[in-house]
């Protein structure tokens, strides 16, 4: 069974953090269809003082990974405590290229000054039980990879895993994600290795894992509205049939989204509600009219009446 640390996964599929998308429902989706570890999005330990995130954590989800962003080590340090009461795992961003994080220090910034990285994260570590992970881009720029010595670092300081998404922080989410400096981070490294970056269809999962050799795939962008890519990741590899997305499948995607969110979201936001719906009908020919027409509607009711009126 893959494991990090001591934490025992079913499988070795990843749903990668993204801020705003991750709600509990959509993780929730995602763990009912394949993946076997679901993180939030990136939190900021003050959004956590002030009780803003801590509450979208629920024990349905679990295992699952909480990451924080920031390089106070007192305040990374007070929030993975308080997270640590609902999450399995801490995980600590430091791939992140937003503008607003790298002026705070936080984010990609660490990995361009892996010294400064040291403080926080030994903090962490040494205040939670839980296993510490890590999320890093390959480097800066294109003339400053530096993802094998960022790595060696971390486990050196007692990280469990690391998450390595294959861009620079330059390239933000364009071009490709690089692979090759995945593979290599992996024969480097001895602790569990999570590649991520460009997994849209399952062929892309079984390739990264036969390319990289990682213990785990994290997918991101290719799950946004597509819960089923994990449940047929697996399928390929066992060689089994795919599932197809259509219409009608999106439809109860959408209701199981909605179920979780009605019972469990700490919200009542329509909008968004209404953007997984739309998301979820990515891919589905034919329905720019329907997307048109959802985008229009302001209650649950009325997406609804539109989308079944399309079944
Ligand atoms: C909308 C969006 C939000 C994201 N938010 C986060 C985040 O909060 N923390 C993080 O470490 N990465 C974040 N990412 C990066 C993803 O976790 C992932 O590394 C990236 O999308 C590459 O994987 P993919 O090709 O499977 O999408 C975000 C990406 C997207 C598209």
């Amino acid at each position: 069974m893959p494991k990090i640390a001591n934490i025992n996964l079913e499988n070795n599929l990843v749903l990668a953090p993204m801020l705003g998308v991750n709600c509990n429902a959509f993780r929730l989706l995602s763990k009912n269809h394949g993946a076997s570890l679901v993180s939030t999005p990136m939190i900021h330990p003050d959004s956590i003082f002030n009780q803003k995130d801590k509450d979208d954590i629920i024990k349905q989800e679990k295992p699952i990974s909480a990451q924080i962003v920031g390089k106070d080590p007192e305040k990374m340090s007070r929030a993975a405590i308080i997270l640590e009461e609902k999450a399995d795992i801490i995980d600590i961003n430091l791939g992140c290229p937003d503008k607003d994080v790298l002026a705070q220090q936080s984010g990609a910034f660490l990995t361009k000054h892996p010294e400064q990285m040291i403080k926080p994260i030994s903090k962490v570590i040494s205040s939670v039980n839980c296993p510490v992970t890590a999320k890093i881009r390959i480097g800066w720029d294109n003339n400053s990879i530096n993802a094998i010595e960022v790595s060696k670092k971390l486990e050196d300081l007692g990280i469990a895993a690391i998450t390595v998404h294959g861009r620079t922080r330059k390239q933000g989410y364009t071009g490709e994600a690089d692979w090759d400096i995945i593979s290599e981070v992996k024969k480097a490294i001895n602790i569990p290795i999570i590649g991520n970056g460009d997994i849209f269809e399952p062929e892309d999962y079984q390739n990264m894992l036969e390319k990289t050799n990682v213990d785990f795939v994290m997918i991101g962008r290719g799950a946004t509205g597509n819960p089923q890519i994990f449940e047929n990741c697996l399928r390929y590899k066992e060689g089994k049939a795919l599932i197809e997305k259509d219409l009608k499948l999106s439809y109860s995607f959408f209701l199981e989204f909605l179920n979780y969110y009605k019972e469990y979201s700490p919200r009542d936001n329509f909008s968004e509600i209404r953007q997984h719906a739309l998301w979820l009908l990515k891919g589905i020919k034919n329905s720019s009219n329907l997307k048109k027409n959802l985008s229009l509607t302001k209650n649950i009711e009325s997406l609804k009446n539109i989308f079944e009126k399309e079944l």
